[in-house]
């Protein structure tokens, strides 16, 4: 089952050519791995898929059932067909609590509406109520709970990472944006965040696209890869048809690929 789809999206900024012409066609409870050289505008896809940017052409359908297309979506309205994301440059709250970012994480999703909270009627405790216990849920799960009190500046580079997932999943996306998750991490980190991706699919029933340059991250945990070179998607297919694709090789992976 088709849980997003990609037709001929472009996105240009003046002159300069970010996305072309790119379709593509995701399966719900897929781990598809996005790579590619710098520029190669992987991060401008996330970016129109979450309608941070409009497309210059093309489209983005984000339920097949409903046709949400994306030309008149604002980015909450996205979140409500349920993608979330992380960003390739860590984004949290740096001055408030691990707990708070999670539950930040939330308001997007929240049930009681503003009269009930300027009135403080019982859904509103009830909301709340399990909005914490939610929030506390999410940081056992990320093995945060000792650190809920702290300011997020506060966090190692990994834990940074792993906050910003768990704040994402607070939304209850159906799709998960990873944009670099392993970049800064140590080689430890890299391999509990293998895991870590494996489990979150299972456990929330994601579908979950990542960028990364790790790339024995990516060939062990994607199901299906797809190569984007200035802006044009080049190749797509499982890893094994990656690591064995000539101009894949020449362009961005180079020998060692061959030894993943
Ligand atoms: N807001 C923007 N304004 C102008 N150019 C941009 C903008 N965002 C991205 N670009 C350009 O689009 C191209 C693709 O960038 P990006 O999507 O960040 O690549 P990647 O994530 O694959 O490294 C680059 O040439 C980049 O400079
Ligand atoms: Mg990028």
């Amino acid at each position: 089952m088709s849980v997003l789809k990609v037709n001929n999206l472009s996105k240009n900024f003046g002159g300069i050519k970010a996305v072309t012409e790119v379709s593509l066609n995701i399966e719900k409870g897929e781990i598809i791995g996005l790579i590619g050289p710098n520029g190669a505008g992987k991060t401008t896809l996330f970016n129109l898929l979450t309608g941070i940017y409009t497309p210059t052409s093309g489209e983005i359908i984000y339920d097949l059932d409903k046709k949400a297309y994306t030309k008149d979506l604002k980015p909450h309205k996205i979140t409500h067909y349920g993608i979330a994301r992380t960003f390739q440059n860590i984004r949290l709250f740096q001055n408030m609590t691990v707990l708070d970012n999670v539950l930040m994480g939330f308001h997007s999703g929240l049930k009681y509406s503003i009269v009930s909270t300027f009135f403080r009627l019982p859904s509103y405790y009830k909301t709340e109520k399990s909005t914490y216990d939610e929030a506390l849920e999410l940081l056992i799960k990320f093995n945060l709970l000792d650190k809920k009190n702290e300011l997020a500046k506060n966090l190692s580079y990994g834990d940074q990472r792993r906050l910003e997932i768990a704040r994402a999943l607070a939304a209850k996306p159906k799709i998960l944006l990873l944009d670099e998750p392993a970049a800064g991490m140590n080689p430890k980190e890299t391999k509990e965040l293998n895991f870590l991706i494996q489990w979150i699919r299972e456990t929330f029933d994601l579908t979950i696209i990542l960028i990364e340059h790790d790339m024995s991250l990516v060939m062990n945990i994607c199901e299906r890869i797809f190569v984007f070179d200035y802006g044009h998607l080049v190749a797509s297919g499982t890893p094994l048809e990656i690591q064995r694709n000539e101009r894949v090789i020449k362009a961005y992976l180079g020998e060692e690929a061959l030894q993943c």
